[in-house]
């Protein structure tokens, strides 16, 4: 496969009145041709510091960036043309229809008009091409937004929070344009701090904490590298489930949480030892369940967002996070 976009060891420091902040500290990247690929980390982690200085509009203090080979800020001129983005939301018009807003924009940047029809289509805004911006849904907005980038046939999209407070229906008709563009031929590179739905959208993620990169793959390999095996345990009503959950402790099992009909193993690479064991002291389990962790789990884990769920994490939290297997 070879790479839109490749960077490596970005560094940019701000200075402000409050002294010195490093937004970003030996930051890497790799997006792929024809991916979706999400960028994804908490709010203040870098990432549209990463995205401004890839487009020229602030400078780094170190690193190396190129966009479809070429080395960028140097040859941005080059490959401008080539790369569609929204880092900022953009304003538009409210009295203008979504119609005007683009023949307006292609006229400024020298496109043919009839790309102008073609993005209304693409984005799902033909119908509604001709009312007033004013009179658009959120969702609308986005999209016209994301018509405007792709105006002058991008390789490259890049959109910094498209899913930003927009509903579940908008952020479905967002993935649904995102699969549509990729399955085109462009690679698309979208950044977001919420996971939910970016799992469904993306093939491929980096995940950045404090300015440095902490995760990257595929998205099944992302999961797969940094899930344990967990299985949930549920026990015949009536059982008395801290005992059961003291046998299983006695033989080395982690616990990451008890609840009042269930408790999960967190160290579970052989399951059947539960049932095994419990068996063995008339203890009958009436449900065991895989849990699959979900991106969401993985970037909780590796950013440090997660909220603390004190009642059940304190329980092993330290031995489970070492991942060990148990009862081979
Ligand atoms: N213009 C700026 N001046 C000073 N600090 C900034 C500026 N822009 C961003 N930062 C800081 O840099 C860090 C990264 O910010 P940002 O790239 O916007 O993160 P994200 O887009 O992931 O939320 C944050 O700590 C933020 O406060
Ligand atoms: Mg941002």
């Amino acid at each position: 496969m070879t790479a839109v976009l490749e960077i490596s060891g970005l560094r940019k420091t701000y200075r402000g009145r409050k002294g010195v902040r490093k937004a970003l500290d030996g930051f890497d990247m790799v997006v792929e041709a024809g991916q979706v690929h999400g960028f994804l980390g908490p709010n203040g982690s870098g990432k549209t510091t990463t995205l401004r200085t890839l487009l020229g509009l602030i400078k780094p203090n170190d690193g190396r960036m190129t966009i479809l080979g070429q080395e960028v800020p140097r040859h941005l001129p080059q490959v401008a043309g080539l790369v569609g983005a929204i880092v900022e939301s953009p304003q538009f018009f409210g009295n203008f229809s979504a119609e005007t807003t683009l023949s307006l924009l292609a006229d400024a940047g020298g496109v043919n008009p009839h790309r102008v029809p073609a993005v209304l289509e693409l984005v799902g805004l033909r119908d509604r091409a001709k009312d007033r911006v004013k009179t658009y849904s959120l969702g609308m907005k986005q999209r016209l937004a994301v018509a405007s980038a792709l105006l002058k046939e991008p390789k490259l999209l890049i959109l910094d929070e498209p899913a930003n407070g927009l509903d579940p229906g908008g952020i479905r008709e967002m993935r649904t344009l995102m699969a549509d563009l990729a399955a085109s031929g462009m690679t698309v590179l979208l950044s977001s701090h919420i996971l939910g739905e970016i799992q469904l959208i993306c093939d491929s993620v980096t995940i950045i904490s404090a300015g440095r990169r902490v995760a990257a793959g595929s998205v099944s390999e992302v999961l797969a590298s940094h899930t344990s095996a967990t299985v949930k345990v549920r026990l015949e009503p009536g059982v008395d489930l801290p005992g059961a959950v003291a046998i299983l402790r006695a033989a080395g099992a982690v616990i990451p949480s008890l609840e009042k009909d269930h408790f999960t193993v967190g160290n579970a690479t052989n399951p059947a030892q539960i049932t095994k064991l419990l068996a063995e002291k008339q203890i009958y389990v009436s449900e065991l369940t895989p849990v699959s962790a979900d991106l969401e789990d993985v970037f909780l884990k590796l950013t440090g967002t997660a909220p603390v769920d004190g009642a059940n994490r304190q329980v092993d939290q330290v031995a489970a996070e070492t991942q060990g297997g148990w009862g081979q």
